[in-house]
């Protein structure tokens, strides 16, 4: 499965459903409860997994912008059916170079999930700088961060762990990624700007029983720090082959890190 795919989206989705933080799903409600429609623009929407997470919790008449620049994630998304108060319209779009064209006119909630890991400190400080510019709320949801739990504990897990991080700061698109510091940069920043943060932690915690997740987690943590050439080709073989083994005897379980914020200016519109 690769980085984006529909498929990796499709079997990532159950998790991030279990993880999302409920304080903060809880201040984004309550933030909008009071109105009657609402607005929102999902930046890198993938296959739409923000839409059903966060959808009924939010007003019930819901317009919004689903923007991705890969248009065969963008058809998925758009394919979800809701009853006629949701409505969802596509919006391809390089948001490496163009996010400000996604926030045109008015919107009330923008929604980023599983992106800003990817974005540089360039990027996201044009993104802070834009939002409170423009008085926006932004839900950010499921920002990795840095923190991989594994068990049975291995000697080699801190080593691997450090070589995918290393690997999550290599430029994603958007120039230099901040990975694992991308959630604590974006609430700092927001906070200096003199907005209000809700945040927590969304760690995917991941059973003895789902086999599939933990492989395709595996080869991805494999592939990623066989790129980055800290460690001997075959340390990194006998670990994934311990791994694998814990997981095919139904012993091992994961616990990935991400942070959850919800993004306010002190005063709302
Ligand atoms: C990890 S997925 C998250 C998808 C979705 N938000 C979710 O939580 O399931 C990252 C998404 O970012 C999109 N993406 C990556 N680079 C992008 C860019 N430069 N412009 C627009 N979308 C981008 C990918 O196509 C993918 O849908």
């Amino acid at each position: 499965m690769s980085g984006f795919s529909v498929e990796w989206l499709a079997l990532r989705e159950s998790y991030d459903l279990r993880a999302r933080n409920p304080i903060v799903l809880d201040a984004v409600a309550a933030a909008f409860g009071s109105r009657d429609a609402l607005r929102i623009v999902d930046l890198a929407c993938g296959a739409g997994s923000t839409v059903r997470a966060l959808g009924p919790h939010l007003p019930a008449r819901q317009h919004w912008d689903l923007v991705d620049n890969d248009p065969r994630l963008l058809a998925v998304a758009c394919s979800q059916t809701f009853n006629d108060d949701v409505t969802l319209n596509a919006v391809p779009l390089d948001l490496s170079s163009n996010f400000a064209a996604a926030l045109n006119g008015a919107k009330d909630l923008i929604t980023i999930s599983a992106l800003l890991d990817l974005v540089s400190e360039a990027w996201l400080d044009r993104f802070t700088r834009h939002v409170v510019a423009h008085g926006l709320c932004v839900y950010a949801a499921l920002t990795y961060d840095g923190r991989i739990a594994l068990s049975p504990a291995d000697p080699l897990d801190a080593a691997i762990t450090s070589a995918v991080n290393a690997h999550q700061r290599t430029d994603k698109g958007f120039g230099p990624a901040l990975g694992p510091a991308a959630a604590a940069a974006a609430i700092s920043r927001f906070k200096a700007l003199g907005y209000s943060i809700v945040h927590g932690q969304s760690d995917w915690t991941i059973g003895t029983a789902d086999e599939e997740i933990q492989h395709e987690l595996l080869d991805g943590w494999v592939s990623a720090a066989s790129e980055v050439k800290s460690l001997p080709r075959p340390d990194i073989d006998n670990w994934l082959a311990r791994r694998r083994s814990a997981v095919e005897a139904r012993v091992s379980t994961m616990r990935v890190g991400h942070v959850d914020f919800f993004a306010t200016p002190s005063v709302m519109r």
